[in-house]
């Protein structure tokens, strides 16, 4: 999907999202080199490179890309951002170790999507190396009910933004349909709506294993959280890790 829209709403709601950044900074700091695809506003590729990774961010979007240049230009941070898409690149070299933070896998909408991806994934880490993502749990909670979560933003202009979130589910296909209504009020009380929708397709657990041992990898852990808690009824993320065989290519 095109995320071009929805870069200022992506990134008042989640720069200071801190979650999973220990978790790809620890597997980072024993990796020479670290490929993050569906990087967005940059937002763990810049906590990778601040802590001395080498890092290359590829992102379909270019608004997205933008804003994670201006980010790692204001901080002189240097690293690598392409544009490309995760099912189709090429960057003629291999690393240790590929990350997909942040459910950037639940925009591959079809099965020749998640296949394109996985086989590129595939060929771009080293014989041994690592692929680690994380997606939300499925959870096709409640629909047609217009949601105010508590997102609630203000500028230093006085205006502020409300988020409001509307879920539309498809069960069969895995899919959830999320619309935001993006209300900002200025100093004098006017109000401007935006609207956006964010399409994810949910991964179940045992589809995630088969098609990670179809695609060729080994040694698949799925955890619960990106602390290590074990996955169960209560996790809200898929936190996954896989290997490319180190024989693989003999
Ligand atoms: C939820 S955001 C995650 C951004 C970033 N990884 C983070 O953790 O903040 C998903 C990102 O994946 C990107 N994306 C979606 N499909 C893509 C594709 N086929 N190739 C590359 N990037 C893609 C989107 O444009 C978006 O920036």
């Amino acid at each position: 999907m095109n995320y071009d829209p929805l870069t200022h709403l992506y990134e008042l709601q989640y720069h200071t999202y801190r979650d999973d950044l220990h978790f790809y900074a620890k597997l980072a700091q024993d990796s020479s080199q670290v490929l993050e695809l569906g990087s967005g506003t940059g937002r763990v590729s810049l906590h990778l490179a601040r802590r001395g990774a080498k890092v290359t961010g590829l992102e379909l979007s270019p608004e997205m890309l933008n804003r994670a240049r201006e980010k790692a230009t204001s901080e002189n941070l240097a690293l690598e951002l392409i544009q490309g898409d995760m099912r189709s690149f090429e960057l003629g070299r291999t690393f240790p170790l590929i990350i997909v933070p942040f459910n950037a896998l639940m925009h591959l909408y079809t099965l020749p999507d998640q296949t394109k991806a996985l086989e590129r994934i595939y060929a771009h880490l080293e014989p041994g190396g690592t692929l680690a993502f994380d997606v939300y749990v499925p959870n096709f909670g409640l629909e047609g009910v217009l949601r105010h979560e508590g997102e609630t933003f203000f500028d230093g202009d006085g205006s502020r933004t409300d988020v409001f979130v509307l879920q539309r589910i498809d069960r069969l296909k895995q899919m959830a349909y999320t619309q935001y209504f993006v209300d900002t009020a200025d100093f004098d009380g006017r109000l401007e709506r935006g609207f956006h929708t964010l399409e994810q397709r949910y991964f179940t657990r045992f589809e995630l294993e088969w098609m990670l041992k179809c695609a060729g990898f080994e040694g698949v852990k799925i955890g619960g959280s990106f602390e290590g808690a074990p996955l169960d009824s209560s996790s809200y993320f898929m936190v996954v890790q896989a290997k490319k065989s180190s024989s693989a290519g003999d």
